[in-house]
This record gives structure tokens, sequence and C-alpha cells, in this order.
């Protein structure tokens, strides 16, 4: 296993302490892995396109799960978090239509936005809802 796979291993670092969403978000580090890995074995062109439908399905289901919660309990920031949900859905769209018109280089910039979703959304904005859910006895 290489260093650079181990950035992408989900660790309690990441946790929002809610099960169902943990769970989800580890569900995306395996796909994020595999499109990792797809691209050192020189296959990327041909498995971007499992992983970008694995992006969308991601899409509707978690960001669903997450943004229902954040409704049930009044949480105030959910409108600045859904704008994000939707920046990430046009993104992997676009992406999408990209890949279906033959341009090349797709696999990687998908690779490096999922990268920065990580670090930036998971660790960040994720975590902003998970101290406001957890105290109103989500878990
Ligand atoms: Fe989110």
């Amino acid at each position: 296993m290489s260093v650079a796979t181990g950035t992408f291993r989900w660790t309690e670092a990441y946790s929002v302490n809610i099960a169902l969403l943990d769970e989800q978000h580890q569900k995306l580090f395996d796909t994020v892995n595999q499109l990792d890995q797809a691209l050192r074995a020189g296959e990327g062109n041909s498995k971007v396109q499992v992983v970008l439908d694995k992006l969308v399905e991601y899409a509707l289901v978690h960001f669903a799960a997450e943004e229902s919660l954040m409704q049930e309990h009044e949480f105030p920031g959910l409108p600045t978090h859904r704008t994000q949900h939707e920046m990430f859905r046009q993104k992997i769209a676009a992406y999408l239509k990209e890949h279906t018109a033959g341009k090349p280089g797709v696999p990687v910039s998908l690779l490096l936005f999922m990268q920065g979703w990580l670090k930036q959304h998971v660790l960040k904005t994720d975590k902003q809802y998970s101290a406001f859910l957890t105290a109103r006895g989500v878990h």
C-alpha cells in the first residue's frame, strides 16, 4: 500500500458521531479509493464512469439523509450546507458530461476534487452539524 493511499483512509477525525452518516462517509472514502487505485493501475478512464455513477447515487441518498436531519432539528446552517451539496451535484454532472464527450484528464481532476471535498466538506462543513445534532440526541 502506498503512502498516498493512506491519505484516503477514514479515521475518527472524520466522525460526525452519527452512525448512519459515518457509514455513508466511509462508503465515500471507498469510492475515492477505488478511483485512486484505478488511476495507479492506469485504468482511470475505464473506471471513472462507475465512480461517477456511484457519486451521483451518493449525492442523492447521503445528502438527503444529512439535509433531512438538519431540517428536522432546525439547524441554522442548513441553507449554506445545502448550497455546498448543490455545488457537488453540479460538479459531478459536469464531470459526467466531460467524460461522455471524451475529454481527457477527467479521472485525475475528479480525484483532486474529491480529495478536496473530503478535507473541506466532510472534515469542516459536516462537523458543524455534528455538535448541534448530537446535542439534540441524534446518534
Ligand atoms: Fe454534507
